[in-house]
């Protein structure tokens, strides 16, 4: 197929590490992949802007409902730590995905993906982390695996059973970390869906030494490693995941000099989610343009989950990370398509527009990327395109 009369192509560009925008009018695709040339159908763009997918590296669909009555306890002046600390929390979403039926929770998280699709993200990571006992778990990494299967977007998993200390195990973490890397973890490898394993390394949830255990004997059973990082406190999650050398780092809202030291001595990518950060209310973004001026490479994700960040829309993330963190558009936009990519290790693949890689397209009602953060209240998006495939876009 080939697209037409497009107005303009923005991507990153890896050669030359920016942001391009080319007035090239023409985009051809062959067999769901860009192509030199191709013939057949043609779709018409009708002037308005191109790029690639949005690629959102860190994100927990895996849950029955969302925890609404939350925000009535936060507009009350609970904080999420409050919250979590009086029963609610992580916790309090995990009796329902112990007892939720495979096929239920397949139905729910195909539904949140094409709405995922809908907002322009064509390729997505999804943890577990709502089990928290080995056979929950396997459900939920099998859940993620069946909707990646038949579902168009591209699905990403992680294993996030250190995501907290189930009820049963309160007030022995070392206990729940013993059944983490003596049982679950080889059985999750075993399993083989989870290409990553994750870990809460935060006060009050898993310390440095209890999360250093859970990644060092994941590793060893074949997973890549990412991080929860010092999203409410400095836990030396940054320096751990330097030590460890991480893929990613995500949060960072509370990251130190010598946590931000770490991730840029080891290249540990950086994911940032401002939405998380506003969803709960809070100012305390992290600091994205001293991660980006340090030379880190910064990647921004939606984190939505039943919880803390209801937010799916990486055009609103791309919003807030212009407003409230202060990166430019094109660095918003990098962070949000290639490097987000290069978090989940398939820069090769996706996340920018050229010749080879997957034809992941989003086609704009918007000339400019400079427009896609002032539409806050809208969705400037006429078509995305996943491997070459039109996926209808529903309001
Ligand atoms: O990324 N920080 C830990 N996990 C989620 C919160 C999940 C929840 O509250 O259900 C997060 O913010
Ligand atoms: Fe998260």
């Amino acid at each position: 197929m080939i697209f037409s009369n497009i107005g303009k192509i923005a991507t990153f560009n890896p050669s030359s590490g920016d942001v391009e925008i080319s007035d090239d009018s023409h985009i051809f695709i062959q067999d769901g992949n860009i192509a030199e040339h191709a013939e057949g159908e043609l779709f018409d763009c009708g002037g308005g802007l191109v790029t690639p997918g949005f690629v959102d590296p860190h994100t927990h669909p895996v849950y029955v409902d969302a925890r609404e009555d939350e925000i009535a306890q936060r507009l009350s002046g609970a904080s999420y730590e409050e919250i979590a600390a009086a029963g609610g929390g992580i916790n309090s979403s995990i009796r329902a995905v112990r007892d939720a039926d495979k096929d239920d929770l397949v139905e729910r998280v195909s539904k949140r993906m094409d709405r995922f699709l809908s907002l322009g993200t064509t390729t997505v990571e999804a943890k577990s982390g709502y089990g928290l006992n080995t056979d929950s778990e396997l459900k939920s990494l099998q859940v993620i695996d069946e909707v990646n299967k038949f579902h168009e977007i591209d699905i990403i998993p992680t294993f996030l059973g250190a995501h907290a200390v189930p009820p049963e195990f309160k007030n022995d973490t070392d206990a729940y970390v013993n059944l983490l890397c003596d049982e679950m973890i080889p059985i999750v490898s075993r399993q083989g869906v989870a290409i990553f394993c994750d870990v809460f390394c935060e006060n009050g949830y898993f310390d440095s030494d209890q999360s250093r255990r859970i990644l060092t004997v994941a590793r060893e059973h074949g997973m890549k490693l990412r991080m929860h990082a010092d999203e409410f406190e400095d836990s030396g999650a940054a320096e751990l995941a330097g030590e460890l050398q991480a893929v990613s780092a995500d949060h960072l809202m509370a990251v130190s000099e010598a946590g931000i030291k770490a991730l840029k001595d080891n290249n540990v990518v950086a994911v940032l989610l401002p939405g998380t950060t506003h969803f709960l209310g809070k100012e305390s973004y992290a600091p994205a343009r001293k991660l980006i001026d340090e030379g880190i490479t910064v990647a921004l994700a939606s984190d939505f989950n039943p919880g803390s960040c209801r937010i799916r829309s990486m055009p609103f993330i791309l919003s807030l990370a212009v407003e409230e963190m202060h990166l430019t558009i094109e660095e918003a936009f990098a962070a949000a398509t290639y490097h987000a990519a290069q978090s989940l290790g398939i820069e090769y693949r996706v996340g920018s527009i050229e010749v080879g890689k997957q034809a992941d397209l989003i086609v704009w009602d918007v000339e400019s990327l400079e427009e896609i953060p002032s539409r806050e209240d809208t969705l400037p998006i006429r078509a995305v395109f996943k491997r070459g495939k039109r996926f209808e876009v529903s309001a």
